[in-house]
């Protein structure tokens, strides 16, 4: 998603991982947008006021008293369309908790009426105290909004969570709050690609989906504002910007994750989920035996994860897409497939050429209203028309 224009105020508080705000900076920028840094005495600690004026672009203000000789700190409050608290720091959690404003940062964090985005980065034990907990509730509440912190190990020798969140996923978290477009506010859940099913431990039944196309309709839902959660199976293909996405295997870690996910205002189940499993998948690895006849393996059903959020009695999302992959009687396969489903709108997919894996797509869209026969196009635009159909019909 573009920035652009966009006017972030990053405070930049005492943290190991202050170095972090620097590469924050730099893809709020490549973004496109307008970036000026506050930097806490703590921050300047971490990290120099040159390298954040630099990178920036922009002068960095870092003391009260002099910020309100030149344009004071109210006009620096009113100035952004997001105040970024990355890395926020314990101290200024708490002061922002009780309204102290003992310095240029907690005195703007008080004074400004635009939205507040924290991400949180302190030793895991800080982290968990019951006063950092209290105060993290009590910003929630009054609408800050957090990012992270996350798992993993710390600078210290230790983990657990605590850890700055990483800038791609802080970057994730200001573009879903600025989101602009018609799909803002709105959660959709894409499945993409392949499963991998299990016969041994180093052995899988998969197929030749790539997930290009539902890759390409998270890409576009996001495009138009919307949060997206994309559970994926595995691909060679990098991640969506601006998509948080879950990575699975076997078709019953994806329905988990997508009921994780939920809830949602609309799901696209475009993953090519194996209908069948191995039945038992043995612990260790299968070994060929001289002489004897080779294993056999026995199929199980696997869940049907369109069917089974589509047929929710509560939690389901009002508008469910299905895919459907036809050789013949296209149409017909699929509005069959739709009242079976019991999902909105299936794209029937005509996958008799050289669809599975190709960068291009014929599809028809299926409702109950009737069938769109939409021209060979490049999956790209198949994601967008999709995308832009799906908030018509949100509108
Ligand atoms: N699907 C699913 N879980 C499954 C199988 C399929 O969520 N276990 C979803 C796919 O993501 C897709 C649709 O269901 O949206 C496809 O339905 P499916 O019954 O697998 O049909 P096709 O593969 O199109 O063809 P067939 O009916 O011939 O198997």
């Amino acid at each position: 998603m573009s920035l652009a224009g966009k006017k972030i105020l990053l405070v930049v508080s005492g943290s190991v991982a202050a170095y972090k705000a620097l590469e924050l900076t730099r893809l709020l920028r490549k973004a496109g947008a307008e970036v000026t840094p506050v930097l806490t005495a703590g921050g300047a600690r971490f990290v120099t006021k040159e390298a954040l004026a630099g990178i920036s672009g922009s002068r960095v203000h870092d003391d009260l008293w002099a910020a309100e000789a030149e344009i004071g700190h109210i006009r620096l409050a009113r100035w952004p369309d997001l105040v970024v608290v990355a890395p926020a720091s314990a101290n200024l959690l708490a002061k922002l908790a009780n309204g102290l404003a003992d310095d240029l940062a907690s005195t703007i964090l008080l004074a400004t009426r635009a939205p507040v985005l924290a991400a949180p980065a302190m030793n895991p034990a800080m982290w968990a105290h019951p006063a950092t907990q209290a105060n993290v509730e009590a910003l929630t509440a009054r609408g800050v909004s957090l990012v992270g912190p996350e798992d993993g190990p710390m600078a210290e020798p230790e983990s657990g969570t605590g850890r700055l969140a990483e800038p791609p996923h802080i970057l994730a978290a200001i573009e879903r709050m600025l989101a602009t477009g018609p799909l803002a506010g709105r959660h959709v859940i894409v499945t993409s690609g392949p499963t991998h099913e299990p016969i041994d431990p180093v052995r899988y039944i998969a197929n030749r989906s790539s997930g290009r196309q539902g890759h390409a309709i998270a890409a576009a839902l996001a495009a138009l504002g919307a949060r997206v959660t994309l559970v994926s199976g595995p691909v060679a293909i990098a991640d969506p910007p601006g998509v948080a996405v879950a990575r699975v295997e076997s078709a019953r870690d994806m329905l988990a994750a997508v009921e994780a996910a939920l809830p949602a205002d609309a799901a696209v189940f475009c993953a090519a989920v194996a209908d069948f499993r191995p039945d038992a998948a043995p612990a260790q690895k299968i070994k060929k035996t001289p002489g004897a006849p080779p294993p056999e393996i026995r199929l199980a059903h696997n869940p049907d994860i369109l069917a089974s959020i589509a047929g929710r009695t509560q939690g389901r999302p009002r508008l469910v897409v299905g895919f459907a992959a036809e050789t013949e009687k296209v149409v017909e396969h699929a509005r069959e497939k739709r009242t079976r489903k019991g999902c909105d709108w299936i794209v029937a997919n005509d996958v008799s050429g050289d669809v599975m894996g190709g960068a291009e797509n014929a599809v028809h869209l299926v409702t109950a209203g009737g069938v769109e026969d939409w021209p060979r196009l490049p999956k790209d635009e198949v994601a967008r028309r999709l995308a832009q159909r799906i908030a018509e019909s949100f509108a």
